[in-house]
């Protein structure tokens, strides 16, 4: 989604823009920034590429920066309505959503105000305006956070305090920096991690004024700015950077071994304070991959799985003797934190399982199980998906479902590289992909037709083999590739079965299975290692390099794929 960064540095326009590349991968149509030279507020911005925006910008010498990138939500793409927004002697650049902002936005029309853009963003300059005459940046703020309603994350630049950048924020993330002489910021961490390893994670509700040496908070109701203790991120350059890959989404697939057995293996028992033993039932609620993650988890843990965005904890009859898993890589996704609020609200025992320690999820759970991912920078979900099973396994295990196995190493090592056959498969153009599989295969095919088409923009159908003759086989034509994916010798008559109906209408079949009958029925077949209990960690692994090489036949840039944004923040 949009991503934020700025700095109070000396000549730190430069920096600016190349922490603002880092937050790419979040997704973006448009950028800007702004600066303070010569007392002025200056304001860059443009539809399209941040290389763009640097040519744009030029060599100029500013200590006092904000940026933006847009992925439009209110507001057609362009560049008026790209961020930052201006106006009087404010200029800002804000994540979320303002809901009231029709209604605001009429009332200062009625004061004389005029805007320029049609973003939702462009009342919080002009309520700023309104609220600092008195030139007092703080009370302009405060005006402001009392009057907008919905999720923001803000960054603001005052021509009359010409030393500080203003923060503030509630319902979207705000990472504060610091470093020797220079303070920064940013919507995500990784953006930081060329200039600090200290950060603080903004609360909702709190002020931060950012300054070259001095950085002030101010919660609720405070009038004398305090100082915060900084953390120090894990987070490494290496970790946010692609090195010698060309694609993020390699690379984070090549990481899918060791993250998912560092994941398990730290896991091993359950936290100190866990409750998951006094639950009598339990919902797993996540979207997208996360989503696809909870159906698997449902099925480990004898629970019911529901998208975030269809979870009602009134009528599912929450209480407190009810787990909810919130499943969410990047712990800020709006709907899943609408449930997990939701679940709260009516005594639910919330249980995260989160890549992003701090993140807005954590501050609402009872307990925090993290993924050990590392940053995962792709938009697609790979590596994060593979760490999220791992520790669904585990509460599987700590609620006694399963039995301990060794860690997924070896069999998601051995997988790698098993998948070259899917090379041919993905030159040839397809009309429609199915994929076919039974039980748990079912949600690996769900989730490899998820990865093909968001980042190869393909399309699939996903169905139950024993369902394609009932109605989907209609479709199968000689354009048609069909994939099975079998890891459950349970499943092999039936999706023997399905195979010989879609190849009598004359698809190619691409098998995913370690078993050597389905495997020489298809065209093309990956053999699967033995998964050894991490049949559906293993199982994903050939569909997401299916996916990756399918965009890269047709030149598409799997890190960014078009109208997706790595993480959603609003509902
Ligand atoms: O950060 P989250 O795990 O909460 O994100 C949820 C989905 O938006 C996400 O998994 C999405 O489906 C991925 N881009 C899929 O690759």
């Amino acid at each position: 989604m949009c991503g934020i960064v700025g700095f109070a540095k000396s000549d730190c326009l430069k920096d600016t823009l190349d922490a603002l590349q880092l937050l790419e991968y979040r997704g973006y149509d448009s950028a800007g920034v702004a600066y303070l030279g010569n007392g002025e507020i200056v304001v860059v911005k443009r539809k399209g590429s941040i290389e763009g925006l640097r040519r744009k910008v030029g060599r100029k010498k500013t200590d006092l920066t904000i940026a933006h990138t847009r992925w439009a939500t209110h507001g057609k793409v362009s560049t008026v309505n790209a961020h930052p927004h201006a106006y009087g002697d404010w200029a800002i650049v804000h994540n979320g959503i303002v809901t009231n902002y029709a209604s605001l936005r009429a009332d200062l029309e009625r004061r004389g105000h005029v805007f320029r853009s049609t973003t939702d963003s462009e009342v919080i300059a002009h309520l700023l305006q309104e609220g600092g005459k008195k030139g007092d940046a703080l009370a302009a703020i405060r005006y402001t956070m009392g009057r907008i309603e919905g999720s923001y994350a803000v960054a603001a630049l005052c021509r009359y305090s010409p030393n500080r950048v203003y923060l503030f924020k509630k319902g979207n993330p705000l990472v504060v920096g610091k470093g020797e002489g220079f303070g920064c910021f940013a919507s995500d961490t990784p953006a930081l991690v060329a200039y600090t390893h200290r950060v603080y994670k903004m609360q909702d509700g709190e002020i931060a004024a950012v300054g070259k040496r001095e950085i002030l908070f101010w919660r609720e109701g405070e009038t004398e700015g305090g100082r915060r203790t900084f953390g120090t991120t894990s987070l490494t350059l290496s970790n946010v950077t692609k090195g010698d890959y060309a694609t993020y989404m390699q690379k984070e697939i090549d990481e899918i071994p060791s993250t998912a057995d560092r994941t398990y293996r730290a896991y091993e028992t359950p936290p100190m304070g866990w409750k998951g033993a006094e639950m009598e039932r339990w919902i797993l609620v996540g979207c997208g991959t996360a989503y696809h993650a909870a159906l698997l988890g449902a099925s480990l843990c004898k629970g019911e799985a529901i998208v975030a965005s269809e979870f009602d904890a009134d009528a599912m009859q929450v209480d407190d003797k009810t787990g909810v898993i919130a499943i969410s890589q990047s712990g800020e996704t709006a709907d899943t934190l609408k449930a997990a609020l939701d679940a709260k609200s009516k005594g639910g025992y919330l249980v995260a399982v989160t890549n992003v320690p701090g993140s807005s999820l954590t501050h609402l759970a009872d307990e925090v199980l993290l993924t050990l991912s590392g940053a995962e920078i792709g938009v697609a979900a790979t590596k994060s998906y593979t760490t999220q099973l791992a520790i669904l396994a585990r509460i599987a295990e700590w609620l006694g479902y399963r039995k301990p196995t060794p860690s997924p190493l070896v069999p998601l090592t051995s997988v790698l590289s098993s998948s070259a056959t899917l090379a041919e498969v993905a030159k040839r153009r397809w009309s429609t992909i199915f994929l076919l599989g039974k039980g748990r295969d079912y949600v690996t095919c769900l989730e490899g037709g998820l990865k093909l088409k968001e980042i190869a923009y393909l399309h699939c159908e996903v169905c139950y083999a024993g369902e394609i003759k009932h109605g989907p086989l209609a479709l199968v034509t000689r354009k048609t590739l069909v994939v099975v994916v079998c890891t459950d010798e349970e499943a092999l008559q039936a999706d023997l079965c399905a195979l010989s109906e879609v190849r009598s209408r004359d698809a190619t079949v691409a098998v995913i299975s370690p078993y050597d009958e389905l495997c020489r029925a298809g065209d093309h077949a990956v053999r699967l290692p033995d998964g050894k209990g991490w049949e559906q960690a293993v199982g994903i692994v050939p569909l997401q390099q299916l996916a990756l090489w399918s965009a890269l036949y047709k030149e598409l840039d799997p890190d960014r794929p078009r109208n997706l944004a790595k993480s959603v923040t609003v509902k």
